[in-house]
């Protein structure tokens, strides 16, 4: 498929090399410019292009950007024809992205980012830090491969999502709709915890929306204050067991 990826980091470049290696075309832009990234794109084997580049005739755009950077996206978009899918990677972290009234009231992060933008999305790959994405995709039908949530209202768009997700290497589960989307944000029991599909089904209906903020803020403060970095599995089984059912 043609796909055009804003963001080149850690995520965006990531699912950028996976993407290519399965075969889709696929064009990648930053904040700074094409030429701040042709070595990147060429090891990447995609193409550095323009933010506006990046979303014309394509198939899918896939936005990587840090939270608050997402509104600045709403112009690049807004010529994008209504057929072309927009996924979401964000997340919302009021230390690193300043407070945003209308989430910490309870606005599902997608849906923010669907108004800001003026388009819908789909929210994908969000709740899996990006070792997970880049070192624990497994070929699909393998025991134990590690299964991430798909939110989103338009379910052609949420099935194209889901098999890009198959693609990069998890399972992919419906996890409904935007407004159900908190229940895969920061803090809560789905949110980087590397479980198996059926339990990620269980992490989703178990979470708490009250709770996942401050579950969030608490993991947040205890990584930055721990003494030395932690490990990925560490970090990993703190998620787990701050966000566990009380
Ligand atoms: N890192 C993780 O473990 C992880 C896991 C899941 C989801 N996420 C979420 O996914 C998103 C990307 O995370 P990341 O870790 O990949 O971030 P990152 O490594 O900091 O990369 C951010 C990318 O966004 C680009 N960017 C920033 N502002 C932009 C703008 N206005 N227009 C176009 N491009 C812009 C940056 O370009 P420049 O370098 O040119 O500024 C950079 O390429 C974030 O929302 C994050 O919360 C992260």
């Amino acid at each position: 498929m043609k796909i055009g990826i804003i963001g080149s980091g850690n995520i965006g470049a990531t699912l950028a090399r996976k993407l290519v290696a399965h075969g889709d075309e696929v064009k990648i832009a930053n904040s700074r410019g094409p030429e701040t990234i042709r070595d990147l794109a060429q090891e990447l084997g995609a193409t550095a292009v323009s933010k506006e580049q990046a979303v014309k005739d394509v198939e899918i755009v896939i936005l990587s950007v840090p939270f608050a950077k997402n509104p600045d996206l709403a112009s690049v978009l807004s010529g994008v024809p209504t057929d072309v899918v927009v996924i979401d990677t964000s997340n919302y972290y009021p230390f690193r992205d300043g407070a945003i009234t209308e989430i910490d009231n309870g606005k599902p992060e997608s849906i923010w980012v669907s108004e800001r933008i003026g388009r819908p999305v789909i929210k994908a790959w969000n709740a899996m830090l990006s070792a997970t994405l880049s070192e624990k995709g497994m070929p699909q039908g393998t025991k134990g491969r590690i299964a991430i949530p798909v939110a989103g209202d338009n379910a052609r768009a949420k099935n194209t999502a889901m098999r890009l997700v198959e693609i990069t290497g998890f399972d992919a589960l419906d996890a409904g709709d935007l407004a159900n989307s908190w229940r895969q944000q920061p803090g809560t029991p789905a949110y980087c915890t590397e479980l198996t599909l059926p339990d990620l089904q269980d992490a989703l209906s178990a979470a708490d929306k009250a709770r996942a903020p401050r579950d969030r803020d608490a993991l947040i403060k205890g990584f930055m204050e721990a003494k030395a970095p932690l490990s990925h599995e560490q970090i990993i089984a703190r998620n787990r067991e701050v966000t566990a059912r009380r």
